[in-house]
């Protein structure tokens, strides 16, 4: 089963809105909310992308801290898209288009315009390419703006009680020095690889004990 078919079942179920996303807990989805928002250390009045931005949670939390920002949404299930447009959310639209196929089917008009684009947890669970998705994000950025994805780990150590699979298909996990390859060869700089636990609340570069890599890189 391709990735799409398993996220538009999900999406398209009665799941509770974090089991939707994907995540075990709702706990541990606001966890790395909390994370990518620290890491993007915004002002409040920029234009971000979230790519794979699934029913629009991620854009929900930051609107309730950042009444100036302006969000554009991004996701493959036209499902996720229309369950985002009902939020309402002011100044934030959501687009149905695919991430990482490389067919130009991100919106052009949406190009080099943004402060920030975030990917939460989309890398280890789609069917595009990663190399093409890092150069999407990183072409809707305008210079300075930052890159800020989450992917699980290929280091992982194993004492982390999460499946690692989604209805059944396993995910796909990136090491550090494949993802730090991939930022440079696209052109980021000043690229952080750290990884976060829920358990001890805190930012580490301890990778090999956490199972989900946070990844900020600045375009230049
Ligand atoms: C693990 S969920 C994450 C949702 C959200 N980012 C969050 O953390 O709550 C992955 C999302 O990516 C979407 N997706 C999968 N493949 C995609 C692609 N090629 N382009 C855009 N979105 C995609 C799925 O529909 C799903 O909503």
């Amino acid at each position: 089963m391709k990735w799409l078919e398993v996220w538009t079942k999900r999406i398209k179920s009665k799941k509770s809105e974090h089991e939707k996303a994907g995540w075990g807990t709702a706990g541990g989805q606001m966890y790395s909310f909390e994370i990518v928002k620290m890491m993007l250390n915004l002002k409040g009045d920029e234009l971000l992308v979230d790519l794979g931005c699934g029913t629009g949670l991620f854009a929900a939390y930051l609107r309730d801290f950042y009444s100036g920002l302006w969000i554009t949404g991004i996701d493959a299930v036209k499902e996720a898209v229309d369950a985002a447009e009902k939020r309402n959310l002011l100044n934030c639209t959501f687009i149905q288009a695919s991430v990482g196929k490389g067919q130009g089917e991100l919106p052009t008009r949406i190009r080099g315009l943004h402060s920030a684009v975030t990917s939460l947890g989309l890398f280890q669970n789609f069917d595009g390419d990663i190399f093409v998705a890092i150069g999407e994000a990183n072409s809707l950025l305008k210079l300075n703006g930052v890159f800020v994805f989450t992917v699980l780990n290929a280091d992982f150590g194993g004492d982390y009680h999460v499946p690692f699979s989604v209805d059944g298909k396993p995910c796909r996990r990136m090491s550090v020095d494949r993802i730090r390859k991939l930022m440079d060869s696209i052109g980021f700089r000043d690229v952080f690889v750290g990884s976060f636990s829920k358990l001890k609340g805190e930012l580490s570069l301890d990778v090999a004990k956490y199972h989900e890599l946070i990844v900020r890189g600045r375009r230049t």
